[in-house]
């Protein structure tokens, strides 16, 4: 197991879920989180940057870049955004402090390109928001985009979906961008609602974290969150998408995947943004990502609470 900790850069629509994986990647000392995109989605890309940035200053980490990247997707204006879901400014309206630093100058897909090209290890791309950034970088930087080591996905899925019948808001937001990084040959985990579905987290499993900042937010995040979970499901478990991406990128093969074909549906009706996944391999197309179905949900949540803790401490 290498001791040398694998550098990341997380694309982001901040968001609560998001909020957690980032802090989950701070925490844990396999990953150098040497960047964070953001990408509008959960909420506009003003909010999702502002977002990282707070995020970023409750863990004591203002010296990780933040670049702000797409405000909207790359055909057709995404049909809505999810602040019924994190609240009209992504995260709760959770007190957090303002940002002391603004984000780089640099627009997130030129980051993301100089990153990759100047890195000497492969960097790993934890891509959990809509894909416009990453499909963006592999349109318009193509030698950097083969430069990385492990692109993550939190979106899409084998089987349903949560904003349409059969489509994932991160990939139904902007399929376009989807399709094109599905199709561009790297080396893509999908962690989709198959296994994020059962990424359940309970107000019972953050609470008595502790009295630290994190675990203060955490604690209402997950309350937050749980809230909007009980409308839409009558139960106040809250699935941790993103977080669950993030675990995989910090504990490779917590994760159960199966190599299959992915392709995005890019039609005007009600199945546009499906991820049609060749599950069965009947199409003869090349596997082009490796599909999250299974998962080891004790282990995601003693990882998660655990690096949370960690993370706490560090943070005086
Ligand atoms: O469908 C879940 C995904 O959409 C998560 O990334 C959540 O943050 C939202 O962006
Ligand atoms: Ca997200």
């Amino acid at each position: 197991m290498s001791t040398v900790p694998t550098p990341l850069i997380i694309d982001t629509d901040p968001g609560l879920d998001d909020a957690l994986a980032i802090l989950l990647a701070l925490g844990s000392p396999e990953v150098d989180l040497i960047g964070v995109t953001t990408v509008a989605g959960n909420t506009s890309l003003a909010n999702t940057t502002d977002n990282a940035l707070r995020i970023l200053e409750l863990a004591g980490r203002t010296d990780i870049p933040v670049a702000a990247g797409a405000s909207r997707a790359l055909i057709r204006e995404a049909p809505r955004t999810a602040e019924y879901v994190h609240g009209s400014d992504g995260l709760g309206g959770l007190p957090l402090p303002a940002p002391s630093v603004p984000p780089v100058a640099s627009h997130a897909v030129t980051f993301l390109a100089e990153r990759l090209l100047s890195t000497p290890k492969p960097v790993t791309v934890a891509a959990i928001g809509p894909l416009t950034n990453i499909a963006l970088l592999v349109a318009t930087h193509p030698e950097a985009a083969a430069r990385i080591g492990r692109l993550v996905v939190m979106g899409g899925a084998a089987r349903g979906g949560n904003v349409a019948p059969t489509a994932e808001f991160n990939i139904w937001s902007d399929p376009e961008a989807a399709h094109r990084v599905f199709s561009a040959g790297l080396p893509l985990t999908m962690i989709g609602l198959d296994v994020t579905d059962r990424s359940v987290i309970t107000v019972g499993d953050v609470n008595g974290m502790g009295d630290g900042r994190v675990a203060r937010f955490v604690e209402d995040s997950v309350g937050f969150y749980g809230r909007f979970h009980q409308d839409r499901y009558g139960t106040t478990d809250t699935y941790q998408h993103d977080a669950l991406a993030l675990a995989e990128v910090i504990i490779p093969g917590i994760v159960e995947t199966s190599h299959h074909y992915v392709t995005v549906d890019c039609g005007e009706t009600l199945s546009r943004g499906t991820t049609i996944v060749d599950l069965n391999d009947v199409t003869g197309h090349p596997p082009n990502a490796h599909v999250a179905l299974e998962f080891d949900h004790p282990r995601f949540v003693e990882v998660l609470v655990g690096r949370l803790k960690d993370l706490d401490t560090k943070v005086r």
